[in-house]
């Protein structure tokens, strides 16, 4: 093989000749001039191929050369300040890998289900690039956030025997000859993990079989859950709004490009600071009717009702202290008023609703107990979980974020299609 530089390092050759592997992402020519938009997925170059500069093989090779082709290509790196990457490659030859013919997506524009359909190509267009560094960097950044605030990396299964988050939503398989189901959340293994190791968190991929086909579900899709010992609910917020104003500031700084290519308008990412503003559901119900929603005391909001209150706010909001009876048989109620819960749901502004939901875990074995048989859920298949009450019960609390729905606020992108490279949808699973 030959001793390729990438198009993402040639700073560090400048005035020197490289050979680069690549694709060949668009073309101008003005007669004795080719100029070559070359891409290797960590950049993008223009080679500059001038006729009487190069040898007739290479010139022709350079003809011939049609989009996402394969080749090699030698080059001099030249400093280029009118180019967006500040380099440019004089180009001295051309070997073909392999010529492309008839790409299907052209520059021209195509809808949706066509790009879909073609998602493994399209994965190479330079918006779609740039969203995936991101949710790479938001990943780096949730990692790193943890591992360096004594949370241990603790992974939950992904087949499960009951339920978490209710049984509406439960992906079915059979496990030889007992009933199992994909996980929709690992929060009460990790509730597990919290009594062995203080502070866990999970990065995981989850399931749900949601029936409806808005912008903001998947049917596959990551969640990061953290479960704290001895954290009550106010505490858990702390570390939500902290999370949450490291990944916008990382992005920010280190995906300043690719926020670029993508066409976000970084200022409304620019606000987010800690602290964030909390709501109770009350508040949040007041604040609708007096909109003129038909909304009562008692209902769960919907994707306009998170909107409408987020659009009071230039960073993201927690909603408070909801009604038990619309919330998951796990969270404590509020002691003072039983009738609501200690949890939150982080809502992101600009439309992209909620990114996290958490709250306090109740850790009194009896009422546990009675709220398994209020959900219906049979305490059997649950006797480990309550067996996390009987021996040494804490207060604790967890949450968790939504990967997808996160960087779709981030990138500023419509739907949260485009911000995993393979979506799971609402029949859709190839390719
Ligand atoms: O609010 P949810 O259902 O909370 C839980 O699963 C808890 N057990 C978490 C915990 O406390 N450990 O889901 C958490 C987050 C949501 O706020 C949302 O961001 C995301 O997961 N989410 C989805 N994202 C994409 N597609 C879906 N179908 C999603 N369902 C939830
Ligand atoms: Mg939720």
């Amino acid at each position: 093989m030959k001793d390729l530089t990438i198009i993402g390092q040639v700073n560090r050759h400048a005035e020197q000749s490289v050979w680069i592997g690549c694709w060949l992402h668009g073309k101008r020519s003005s007669g004795k001039i080719q100029f070559l938009q070359l891409r290797d997925g960590t950049g993008y170059i223009q080679g500059v191929v001038v006729k009487s500069e190069v040898s007739e093989s290479t010139w022709e090779a350079a003809q011939k050369l049609t989009q996402e082709s394969s080749l090699y290509v030698r080059g001099t790196v030249r400093e280029e300040p009118r180019s967006p990457s500040g380099y440019e490659l004089t180009v001295h030859e051309v070997e073909i890998i392999q010529l492309t013919q008839e790409y299907p997506i052209t520059p021209k524009e195509h809808g949706v289900d066509f790009l879909m359909d073609r998602r493994h190509l399209w994965l190479r267009a330079p918006k779609q690039r740039a969203i995936l560094v991101i949710r790479a960097e938001i990943i780096r950044t949730i990692r790193a956030f943890f591992d360096e605030r004594n949370f241990t990396l603790v992974d939950p299964p992904i087949l499960t025997p009951s339920s978490c988050e209710g049984t509406t939503n439960l992906f079915h398989t059979k496990y030889f000859d007992e009933d199992a189901y994909l996980t929709q959340s690992g929060q009460l293994y990790m509730e597990a993990a919290a009594m062995a190791l203080g502070r866990v968190y999970s990065f995981g991929p989850t399931f749900r079989a949601e029936k409806s086909k808005t912008r903001r579900h998947l049917i596959e899709f990551w969640m990061i859950e953290p479960e704290m010992a001895f954290v009550d609910h106010q505490e858990s917020l702390l570390v939500q709004e902290q999370l949450i104003t490291s990944i916008v500031h990382n992005v920010l700084v280190n995906c300043s490009k690719e926020l670029e290519t993508i066409g976000r308008d970084v200022a409304k990412l620019a606000n987010i600071a800690a602290p964030f503003p909390r709501i109770s559901y009350d508040e949040a119900i007041r604040m609708l009717q007096e909109q003129g929603f038909e909304i009562q005391w008692g209902e769960d909001f919907g994707a306009p009702h998170e909107t409408a209150i987020a659009e009071k706010y230039d960073r993201p909001v927690f909603i408070t202290h909801y009604p038990a009876a619309i919330k998951a048989f796990y969270m404590k109620p509020d002691p003072n008023r039983p009738e609501v819960v200690l949890c939150a749901d982080m809502i992101a502004p600009e439309g992209y609703g909620e990114i996290i939901g958490g709250s306090q875990r109740i850790d009194d074995p009896e009422l546990l107990a009675q709220r398994f048989s209020e959900h219906e859920l049979s305490e059997e298949a649950y006797q480990w979980y309550l067996d996390l009450r009987r021996y040494g019960s804490v207060p604790h609390s967890g949450f968790g974020l939504g990967l997808e729905r996160t960087v779709a606020w981030l990138c500023g992108l419509d739907h949260v299609r485009e911000t995993i490279p393979f979506p799971r949808m609402l029949y859709r699973l190839y390719p």
